[in-house]
């Protein structure tokens, strides 16, 4: 059998991490920027995370959520605590776009509506619902077009303001976006935002997915911002690699039993590696890290005078340049073994390293960039 061959690859065969670095099968070494899609949160293989995931499933890998399982509450509390918000509640998924479709089927429930305002480049996974909120009309089906999702341009109050009315379930918005090329909504857009669903009772979902544990510089990227959420999304960052998802659920949702559930969701070994997770942001002071270095590298960055554009906040950067950047990223992994993202802006290069990154790995990339450009 082979394998279904939707992805396009790089020859290159990675068989080993630490840190922010990855060794591929000739032991050729690799400066990580792009941590898998924003994967990598506290570097690859941390020992404690390591440590953790076999002590787990040492003991008990996995038991489905019929049975009390503590791990998911210690992970609540950690999240709270580390978040600050200690009064909302965590529920637990497998990816990414499955916290895209609970937290639009929980706008749903709790409104009884069906429509949704997303924005223009937006990113909110591949599945049912989530991929017609996803700007891309290539990744989407027939089926999964139903005619509930309402695009409009990211920051344009005035449109969105013609556009809310009270038939709207929700307004999804990234609190960076990511894939869509790094572009951050404005304070006056956020608050406009919450303005609309409060007054039309509708849901706030903060899409955190990509943007989330610490990346921006704060726990939350919307925490730069005065706006609170109804629901936020999470995913990739969070099980540094193990698959673990979720979403955060304010007071005012009610909960019932089977109102959202999964199989996989919240086992014994994603919790434990959530956890570890957790521990290791905290402990090593990894969201400090991620404003201190990010701001080092977006300063060094905008001092290039040949880049067109640089944005960002924290270690989620997007660097804009005039031709295609194809070319520039094969040359920056092949030639100075650095792997960098695209975005679905052909001139954007996309930059998401491991949390622990330091200035010295930054300086590196500098003097490779300039080379290569
Ligand atoms: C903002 C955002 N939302 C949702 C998703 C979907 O996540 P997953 O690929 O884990 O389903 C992504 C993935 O890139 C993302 O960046």
């Amino acid at each position: 059998m082979q394998t279904f061959n939707v992805y396009p690859r790089y020859e290159i065969e990675p068989v080993k991490g630490k840190g922010c670095y990855v060794w591929d099968k000739e032991n050729k070494k690799y400066l990580d920027l792009y941590g898998g899609h924003a994967v990598i949160s506290i570097g690859h293989s941390h020992p404690k995370y390591v440590q953790a995931i076999r002590d787990q499933v040492e003991k008990l890998g996995f038991y489905s959520n019929s049975v009390r399982i503590p791990l998911q509450e210690m992970l609540a509390q950690k999240l709270g605590d580390l978040a600050g918000l200690p009064e909302y509640s965590l529920f637990l998924t497998n990816s990414g776009a499955e916290s895209t479709e609970n937290a639009l089927k929980l706008a749903s429930f709790h409104t009884k509506r069906k429509k949704v305002i997303v924005f223009e480049k937006g990113f909110h996974g591949r599945t049912s619902l989530a991929v017609e909120a996803t700007d891309s009309t290539k990744i989407a089906a027939p089926v999964n077009i139903t005619g509930n999702i309402i695009r409009l341009p990211l920051n344009d109050l005035e449109i969105l303001e013609d556009t809310m009315n009270d038939l709207i379930a929700a307004i999804m918005v990234e609190g960076i976006q990511g894939v869509g090329g790094i572009h951050i909504p404005s304070q006056e857009f956020l608050t406009k935002v919450r303005q609309l669903c409060d007054r039309y009772g509708a849901v706030l979902i903060l899409d955190e997915i990509q943007s989330g544990y610490g990346r921006s510089g704060k726990f939350f990227a919307h925490q730069h911002n005065d706006v609170k959420p109804d629901i936020i999304s999470m995913a990739k960052g969070m099980g540094n690699g193990f698959p673990i998802g979720g979403i955060l659920i304010a007071p005012q949702f009610e909960v019932k039993a089977g109102l959202l559930g999964t199989t996989f969701g919240g086992n014994h070994l994603a919790c434990a590696a959530g956890n570890a997770v957790l521990d290791v942001i905290k402990e090593e002071s990894l969201i400090e890290n991620a404003k201190m270095v990010g701001t080092y590298f977006i300063e060094k960055l905008r001092e290039m005078d040949v880049l067109k554009e640089v944005r960002g906040r924290g270690l989620m950067i997007g660097i804009d340049l005039k031709e295609n950047i194809k070319p520039l990223r094969s040359k920056l992994l092949l030639k100075h073994h650095i792997f960098t993202g695209a975005s679905s802006d052909p001139h954007t290069l996309r930059i998401l390293p491991p949390l622990n990154i330091t200035t010295d790995q930054v300086d590196y990339f500098i003097h490779s960039l300039k080379k290569v450009i």
